[in-house]
């Protein structure tokens, strides 16, 4: 593991994977991406060939194109006809060609200053390869770090001017790939509102596939986070490599199939409606991509980034810890509480095990309902029936952790805070704004604005003893206006994701034993650059169990369960109207970290005995759910009538099945389980019952299901001793 350089190779190896790149007289070319390798001799090379309308940099050299060759910076202007990496704006245009000039290696890894960078855990090694422009006098910094744990190489660059003039960067990606011809499949997490995180599975062809956000956040529609994968790949064979950006802005992600049937692959910042102004000796510093390969199949992929995040990317102190089962108020009472219902809400909550209450919406300013107060964060003492701290202990001395909901980002128009800084919300000058849930956004491109939410939700922090916090983000970014001059305003989108992170960097840091969730009208933030900061999200304002199943079989393809909050919610259902039973309902939410979003004072005394026998049964099964290996046993979307999932800890598995509609089939589905030992015996837990690993595995479980719609099965197996 680590970097190595011999004979003008460059190796980046983590536990299993390697980036090999030749510096040929100061052109980095990408040899190979894939399996570990120690030792290259270029039995894959390209063909060098006179390739008919490929530019030669050398009239000598007919067979040496940038058009041909692979690569990890794209300049554009130099025969390279690819989608380019960079594209700088200096003295009269846009070209750029860079030379490698000098490297690095340093132990550890290195941050990637303001935006969000993974830990190094035990062992890192970064690679870091200096290249110039010396007629732009540009200098480009790619930093690649190889992990020891993973098959993970995060990376990132930096351009610095060393010019008189400033410069303007229209584009950098964070990191860009040169591949070899091969039939590809390309997987991406999409969906909408409450339907985050669906898989789509397309092949690629000639021409550009490409994936983005200009919302100001990742949003619900896509994932930054692009997965190429062999064409015949399944579960359990071929290889695949996904690439992720750690950014929670606008981004974008492309897989582009040359004529030559070679691909180009990258991964950064959107271009749209960006632009960076660099001034003579100034750094700009793209976010953090991380590539992940495997050859296991997507069940291995999923292994390995699901590890990474779970090691590398969460808050250290939250990867390995288990979290509490909670009662969130929302679904329960919406607007409508006061003191007396919270109270009830906790005693029912506590009695049935649950481990924390969360206040959601509603307890500050005049919060009567989503059109107001936002940036009002004064207690409504009132409808709480006395102070914030009050409630608090109420919730503690029941012996549960106590948990608020913010949305620190947003201004209503009717708030005390607009009425004194009109100025700080997002706006363009002369033009009206547009509303979203009838607010607005602050602009945290504004320091006086991060200096103010530091104090106001430090303070909040610092007064009340809260255990967890639900950080909502509930509209997209419009009337991007505030700069002062045309720069000013293409660099706004930008500089208000670095205002976000140093302000969430700052309460985490300040308040280490606070729990954060990410939300944003359910999962319209979930990605790593939030995740970096919240251990947790909440996947989607969906709490259907059965419109659940493909977003969370979705999100386990790169995220681990850990950070994905899951619920219980009446029936009917909020969302879908449909109606499923509690038992159904409570097996899907404990496939993530489960809590409960309805109320339970209004529970019958069967179904108060399966919430506890849940919640029971959730606090054994937790750690095999949280931090156990997770195999996808049947895939829940395009039509499929059904979804298995099963989780492998130590010396325990569980599986859980759901069929969606009845169907009138004698013949039951068997499930094949993965990842056990052959020759061990396995008790499934509330029975006699004894099996081989080997016979779950090769023989498998057959179903006995009765009829009706939205049935399903749990099955906990423990290693007999
Ligand atoms: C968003 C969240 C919900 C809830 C409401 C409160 O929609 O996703 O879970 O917190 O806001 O207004």
């Amino acid at each position: 593991m680590g970097i190595t350089v011999k004979d003008n190779l460059f190796y980046i190896s983590s536990k299993d994977s390697s980036l090999i790149l030749e510096n040929r007289q100061g052109d980095l070319l990408l040899k190979h991406l894939g399996k570990r390798i120690t030792s290259y001799h270029f039995s894959n090379t390209v063909f060098e060939k006179d390739h008919a309308f490929s530019g030669n940099p050398s009239p000598e050299i007919r067979t040496y194109s940038y058009d041909t060759q692979r690569q990890v910076v794209g300049s554009y202007g130099f025969g390279d006809f690819r989608h380019p990496s960079i594209r700088v704006q200096h003295q009269t245009n846009e070209l750029t060609q860079f030379k490698l000039v000098d490297f690095d290696i340093i132990d550890g890894i290195v941050e990637a200053q303001g935006l969000p960078s993974p830990h190094s855990g035990e062992k890192a090694e970064t690679l870091v390869l200096v290249l110039e422009d010396s007629v732009a006098k540009l200098t480009l910094r790619l930093y690649y770090t190889a992990f020891e744990d993973t098959s993970t190489i995060t990376t990132f660059a930096t351009l610095k001017n060393w010019s008189d003039e400033e410069v303007v960067i229209h584009r950098l990606l964070s990191t860009m790939l040169d591949l070899p011809a091969k039939k590809y499949d390309v997987l991406t997490l999409q969906g909408a509102y409450a339907r985050e995180k669906t898989v789509r599975r397309q092949a690629l062809q000639q021409g550009t596939f490409s994936i983005s956000s200009n919302r100001g956040a990742s949003g619900h529609g896509q994932t930054p986070a692009l997965i190429l994968t062999d064409n015949h790949a399944t579960e359990d064979s071929g290889e695949s490599i996904a690439l992720q950006l750690l950014y929670s802005g606008n981004f974008q992600a492309f897989a582009q199939e040359n004529q030559l049937k070679e691909v180009r692959l990258g991964i950064g910042i959107n271009d749209d409606n960006f632009a960076w102004e660099l001034k003579a000796e100034e750094i700009f510093v793209t976010p953090v991509a991380m590539m992940t390969y495997s050859d296991q199949g997507l069940t291995g992929l999923t292994e390995e980034s699901q590890k990474f995040v779970q090691n590398h990317i969460i808050p250290q102190k939250y990867s390995q810890k288990e979290r509490p089962v909670l009662i969130n108020n929302w679904e329960a009472t919406y607007f409508d509480f006061n003191q007396k219902k919270l109270v009830e809400l906790a005693d029912e909550a506590s009695q049935l095990g649950l481990e924390l209450f969360v206040l959601d919406d509603g307890w500050f300013g005049n919060r009567f309902d989503d059109n107001r107060a936002l940036g009002d964060w004064t207690v409504n003492e009132e409808k709480l029936g006395g102070s914030l701290s009050a409630l608090i202990s109420e919730v503690h001395d029941r012996g549960m952790q106590f948990g608020l909901w913010v949305e620190p980002e947003m201004i209503s128009e009717d708030s005390e805070l607009y009425q004194a800084h009109p100025d700080w919300a997002i706006q363009t000058p002369e033009r009206s704004h547009t509303y979203s849930r009838n607010q607005l956004m602050l602009n945290l491109a504004n320091p006086k604005v991060v200096a103010y939410l530091k104090e106001t939700f430090h303070d909040l922090l610092t007064k009340n003893p809260i255990d967890y916090i639900k950080w909502d983000y509930n509209r997209n970014m419009t009337n991007v206006g505030n700069g002062d001059t045309y720069l000013e305003t293409q660099m706004q989108s930008h500089a208000y994701m670095l205002g976000f992170y140093e302000l969430v960097d700052y309460l985490t840091r300040q308040h280490p034993n606070v729990l954060f969730e990410s939300c944003s009208g359910g999962g319209g933030r979930n990605d790593l650059g939030a995740m970096r900061y919240f251990p947790q999200v909440w996947a989607s304002d969906n709490t259907d169990a059965i419109a659940r199943l493909p977003i969370q079989y979705g999100s386990s393809y790169l995220y681990p369960t850990i950070s994905m909050g899951a619920h219980v919610s009446a029936s009917p259902n909020h969302q879908m109207c449909r109606v499923t039973p509690f038992q159904t309902r409570g097996h899907v939410a404990m496939m993530g970290n489960l809590g409960y979003e309805l109320d339970l004072t209004k529970l019958t005394e069967e179904e108060k005995t399966l919430v506890s026998e849940q919640v029971a049964l959730y606090k054994k099964i937790r750690p095999l759910v949280q931090f156990g290996k997770q195999y996808r046993l049947i895939n829940p979307e395009q039509g499929s009538n059904e979804a298995a999932v099963q989780f492998v800890y130590d010396n325990q598995t569980v599986v859980t099945y759901v069929r969606i509609q009845s169907t009138i089939e004698t013949i039951e589905t068997t499930l094949k389980l993965k990842g056990l030992e052959t020759e061990t015996l396995y008790r499934l837990e509330g029975t006699e019952l004894v099996y081989s690993g080997a016979e779950l595995m090769y023989a498998g479980l057959t179903l006995d299901m009765p009829s009706g719609d939205y049935l399903s099965r749990q099955f906990y197996f423990v290693k007999q001793s």
